[in-house]
């Protein structure tokens, strides 16, 4: 998010001066606690200027990160004390000055404690009503998440902690219309506000499984007791309030003896001399103060970085959100956390959530409401967070989508500048992990762009080469032998600097003369179409997706490298089957898919693998024991059988920090040790056992494109630029999906979801399908 782009060049230290002055006058409002007025000074606007210059100094040693939250806050607060003499007001004009001139915005990207957001999350395990069957759902923590959806996880706790953050509804000072903030205690409203927390309540019993059954056939146990839960507030009344409605229905007995912890993690916002006003109030004195409609003052104080004066800005809030929840995490391993906080704790959770980076999020999530959800769901296991968040009300939570959708759609089809016929050239990249197929694309857009009379040009290793400038006109020449040319014959990259503003200006700058009567052809996975989307959205470029990933983890199509990365592995896998039968042994295969089971599943499936074990699974630990090992003991010494077992690579388990097939083949090896039934008795001589690890890995993103990787990487590539030609309007902002029936549609970039893990194929290869 660039403040120099959103225009906030109407903001003057003046302006910020008066307008904070004006604040600090206002009359104080019953029950907030506003810090102290400064005293009257003359030379503000000067020390002003000084205090920028330490705040510049500040946002550079920024870049090299803080340990924590804390160590963030106490340098702001050395700020505010040596370079401001204390004084809020002067700290408020410095601060939001520099924010207007865009030299805060580095701040949104610094290392801070636990704000860095991982490259990749464990895929949380949710299951499909219609895919649950016993086996995955017995001895397991099942948690109804509505839509008719299960999250599954391990039902020991021991090291994990599982929050259930909630916030509270409706309270007597409204935040919809006020400011209310930390330094205001606010209690609910008694008329809409306690139905609201017995509604979270009631909701929140039926998620933990505690009223109702959640699937009648499976008689599910329950592992969740609420009396052991541990219940945390902030210090305003309304979240105990919250506690109190919801304890009285999660665990009536004990209710009046359970009491909440307060932490300072679930604390709102602290909103300084703007506690308690009304909002409109408060746009209508900056809009006086700096002589602009209410409308353009709120684009200052919508800002993620904007700090109340004698307050903090929300990324402040985010960032001891973020940190605050990773330490709880930490010291309360194997608990259940009943967190009872504000919306803003729900909104910077979802910010975190969400892969994109902070300001991208936020402006995903700016306009999060009332009405959306009021439960998020987490877990923090090795050191990480993962979650979900949900609704109490679902069919509100389904109308305010379609409206949300219905309306970025609008905004997308705004955003398509190109008319039918006027395209004249093309730039395509490959971008993120290589694939199969990516050559036989690029050739067959340059062969029916040429015929089209486009000219085709192609950026060496994806937005890397777009932020170096590095594209080139392609020639008949050029692309010769490329369709069947393995992995990405014009190089990809994996470019995390990409999110950085500065860069993607820089690779703008080198785009834009293409970009007259052009499109950008951006093909990759998930991550890809994250980076295609923000230049569409941020920048207008006329781009569209082409899914490419070994992954194949995006909802709605098959990815570009998928079928030759199985291929590959088949031919591996086999390999190692003839020696597995052949000499008794069992081999853990590795194959690549941190972030998503997909290709590990169709390796295991089509190889007719013994077990498989990926990053969705909710336990994978209990799936050694009992699925792994269980097989073993009746397979081993069965004369020429194989043993495989297809391990995608990190998947967490606690036998090798790293997780995946490490430290499975001592384990293995050491429990097959102890089955009597292969020891060598006198007379019987069983087959000898070995366990071994073969790792696939980067192999498969290399593979050479099988005959349908080819096909389907020609039709996707000639239906871009036939698109492109002749309805631009339908395809510009969207990835091209290549759907099962072999049909081609486009999905918007802004609607592009996960494919979810399929448990129903995962089933049938274990037996266990049919609830019999
Ligand atoms: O491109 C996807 C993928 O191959 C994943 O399957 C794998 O987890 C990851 O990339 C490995 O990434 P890297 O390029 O960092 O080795």
């Amino acid at each position: 998010m660039n403040a120099k782009a959103e225009n906030l060049n109407f903001v003057t230290i003046n302006g910020l001066l008066s307008y904070g002055e004006a604040l600090v006058r206002r009359p104080s409002v019953e029950g907030a606690e506003l810090p102290p007025a400064p005293g009257p000074s003359e030379d503000r606007p000067k020390r002003v200027l000084v205090a920028m210059t330490a705040i510049r100094a500040f946002v550079h040693d920024a870049q090299k990160g803080f340990a924590d939250a804390a160590a963030y806050g106490n340098a702001r607060h050395q700020l505010i004390q040596q370079a401001c003499g204390g004084d809020d007001l002067v700290f408020f004009a410095a601060w939001n000055q520099l924010l207007a001139q865009g030299e805060l915005s580095a701040l949104m990207r610094a290392p801070i404690g636990a704000t860095i957001k991982p490259t990749r999350r464990r895929p949380v395990a949710i299951v499909p009503r219609e895919h649950m069957t016993p086996n995955l759902a017995e001895g397991r923590i099942v948690l109804d998440i509505g839509n008719d959806q299960f999250w599954l996880m391990p039902k020991d706790l021991s090291d994990r902690t599982l929050f259930l953050t909630m916030r509270h509804g409706v309270s007597q000072v409204d935040s919809k219309k006020f400011r209310v903030g930390r330094r205001l205690k606010n209690v609910l409203d008694p008329e809409r506000g306690i139905p609201k927390a017995e509604a979270i309540g009631t909701a929140l019993a039926r998620t933990l499984g505690l009223v109702g059954k959640q699937l009648d056939f499976l008689h599910l146990h329950n592992y969740l007791d609420p009396k052991s839960f541990v219940h945390m507030v902030s210090r305003s009344p309304n979240t105990r309030q919250l506690f109190e409605r919801v304890v009285s229905i999660l665990s009536p007995d004990t209710a009046k003896t359970t009491q909440p912890i307060v932490e300072g993690a679930l604390e709102s916002q602290d909103f300084g001399w703007a506690t308690g006003i009304e909002k409109t109030a408060e746009l209508e004195e900056a809009a006086k103060a700096f002589g602009v409609d209410t409308k353009t003052a709120q684009r200052l104080i919508k800002h993620p970085l904007y700090s109340y004066p004698g307050g903090h800005s929300f990324f402040e809030l985010y960032v001891d959100l973020v940190d605050g929840f990773h330490h709880l995490g930490q010291t309360h391993q194997g608990e259940v956390l009943c967190l009872y906080t504000h919306s803003s704790t729900l909104r910077a959770l979802l910010i975190f959530l969400d892969p994109r980076p902070f300001s991208e999020a936020f402006s995903e999530f700016g306009a999060y409401k009332e009405g959306q959800d009021n439960v998020v769901l987490l877990t923090f296991e090795h050191g990480q967070l993962s979650g979900y968040s949900t609704a109490v009300g679902l069919s509100e939570r389904e109308r305010a989508a379609r409206e949300a959708w219905k309306t970025v759609e609008q905004e997308r089809r705004d955003k398509v500048t190109l008319h039918p016929r006027q395209i004249r050239r093309v730039v395509a990249l490959v971008s993120g992990g290589d694939f199969a197929g990516a050559g036989a694309a690029l050739k067959e857009l340059r062969v029916t762009g040429n015929r089209l009379g486009l000219e085709v040009y192609f950026v060496q290793h994806g937005f890397l080469g777009l932020a170096n400038n590095w594209i080139e006109l392609v020639t008949e020449q050029n692309t010769r032998g490329m369709s069947n040319h393995a992995s990405s014959p014009i190089g990809s990259s994996r470019f995390e600097d990409f999110k950085d503003e500065e860069v993607q200006l820089a690779a703008i700058h080198h785009l834009k003369p293409y970009m007259e009567d052009g499109a950008l052809v951006v093909m990759g996975g998930d991550g890809s179409m994250r980076g295609a989307r923000a230049i569409f959205e941020r920048f207008g470029i006329q781009v569209i997706g082409i899914p490419g990933s070994i992954d194949d983890n995006i909802a709605g199509t098959t990815s570009l490298g998928l079928q030759s990365a199985v291929a590959l592995a088949n031919q591996s896998i086999e390999s190692l089957k003839a020696t597995s039968a052949a000499m008794g042994s069992v081999f853990f295969v590795e194959v690549m898919g941190a972030g998503s089971g997909h290709l590990a599943l169709m390796c295991a499936y089509q190889a007719r693998a013994e077990g498989l074990l990926v990053n969705e699974h909710p336990d994978p630990d209990a799936y050694i024991e009992e699925v792994i090992l269980g097989t073993l003991k009746q397979t081993l010494g069965v004369q020429n059988k194989s043993h495989i077992i297809v391990v995608a690579e990190r998947t967490p388990h606690c036998h090798h920090p790293v997780g995946g097939v490490h430290g499975l083949v001592d384990y293995v090896a050491n429990r097959i040790s102890q089955w009597t039934h292969l020891q060598t008795r006198s007379g019987s001589y069983p087959l000898s056992v070995a366990t071994k690890a073969t790792i696939l890995g980067h192999t498969l993103r290399g593979a050479s494109p099988t005959p349908v990787d080819k096909t389907m990487a020609q039709h996707l590539a000639y239906e871009a630029i036939r698109s492109l030609v002749e309805q631009p309007q339908e395809v510009i902002g969207c990835m091209l999906a290549y759907r099962d029936s072999g049909t081609i549609q486009p999905i918007p970039l802004h609607a592009l979801a996960p494919k979810p893990f399929d448990w129903e194929l995962f089933a049938r290869m274990h037996g266990t399908e049919l609830a019999l």
